[in-house]
């Protein structure tokens, strides 16, 4: 006896959305069906989908399968998911999102969520026009005779599930639950696909790294207390007291506590009204631009 979470013996015993779809000849609607698997294989699905074109969205969908408990509670699941989502948001549901929905799947039933996932492609593909045939996953070379299944179908498989075993491969797209003279076959792809993704990993981690190395390089190095006083010192000295000399003022560094620079206003700025915007926007400026965005400049 399989252990079925509550929510795919609910969908068992009382499926949801089953049956077909009349086309109702409206404006703005159109039915289309996709369907997977065979009976003669033991698992078909035919999914129905009401689609209204100006928006590209799904108003309805039903489905028809023959199968066991996982198929028609896989079924009632896609046509809750995607009912209400754009032909393009479909398109990303995967079938764990559809294990998910139904509180998990027992492994070897997961072939079921894959039918449906498949289905809707197929479906989407059609009313798209463009032939299931042509479809990535249906072409390439043909690894499980007895099932129908490419390498493409296996790899992605694969990818989308992490899986790792033959078992599992089987479990999923069925590849290998015949004959099994495709296991070999179905292991070298499982090792590609795990050596494919350690390289990627480390092509990542080492993008990274570098990453990493080039932003510690150009982040300036804090100055320490002495350099900062002696830059505020010299810019005070070349940038802002010549300015001031010119007018008749001067100013001269008192101190620097933090980021607080004290500072003495002489001459003709001791005694300008204008001297706030003196500090402000000769001085304190100037030291924000060439030294410390975070200082601050105040008068004794
Ligand atoms: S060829 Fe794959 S099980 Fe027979």
């Amino acid at each position: 006896m399989w252990d079925y979470s509550e929510k795919v013996l609910e969908l068992f015993y009382n499926p949801i959305n089953q049956g077909t779809i009349d086309d109702p000849a409206e404006p703005d609607v159109a039915v289309v069906f996709g369907e997977v698997g065979s009976i003669a294989c033991g698992d078909a699905l035919r999914l129905h989908l009401k689609i209204q074109p100006s928006t590209d969205s799904i108003l309805d969908a039903r489905f028809q399968t023959f199968g066991c408990t996982s198929a028609i509670a896989s079924s009632s699941a896609l046509t809750e998911i995607i009912k209400g989502r754009t032909l393009d948001e479909a398109l990303h549901i995967t079938n764990q999102d559809i294990a998910d929905f139904l509180g998990g799947l027992p492994e070897a039933k997961m072939h079921c969520s894959v039918m449906g996932q498949e289905a809707l492609e197929a479906a989407i593909y059609k009313y798209r026009g463009i032939e299931v045939e042509h479809h990535d996953d249906d072409e390439g070379t043909l690894v499980c005779a007895c099932y129908g299944i490419t390498e493409k179908k296996i790899r992605r498989a694969i990818a989308e599930n992490d899986l790792t075993t033959v078992e599992q491969v089987t479990n999923y797209v069925k590849a290998g639950g015949g004959c099994g003279s495709c296991l070999a076959n179905i292991e070298d792809l499982i090792v590609d696909a795990q050596e494919s993704a350690e390289t990627v990993r480390a092509a990542a981690e080492l993008a990274v790294a570098r990453e990493q190395r080039s932003q510690e390089a150009a982040a300036p190095t804090p100055l320490t207390n002495l350099q900062k006083i002696t830059l505020i010192q010299q810019v005070i000295d070349k940038e802002v007291r010549p300015i001031l000399i010119a007018d008749g003022g001067d100013v001269s560094l008192h101190d620097v506590e933090g980021d607080r620079v004290l500072v003495k206003l002489q001459g003709a700025c001791g005694s300008c009204a204008s001297s706030t915007e003196t500090l402000k926007y000769a001085i304190e400026a100037k030291l924000k631009d060439l030294v410390l965005p975070s200082l601050v400049v105040e008068a004794i």
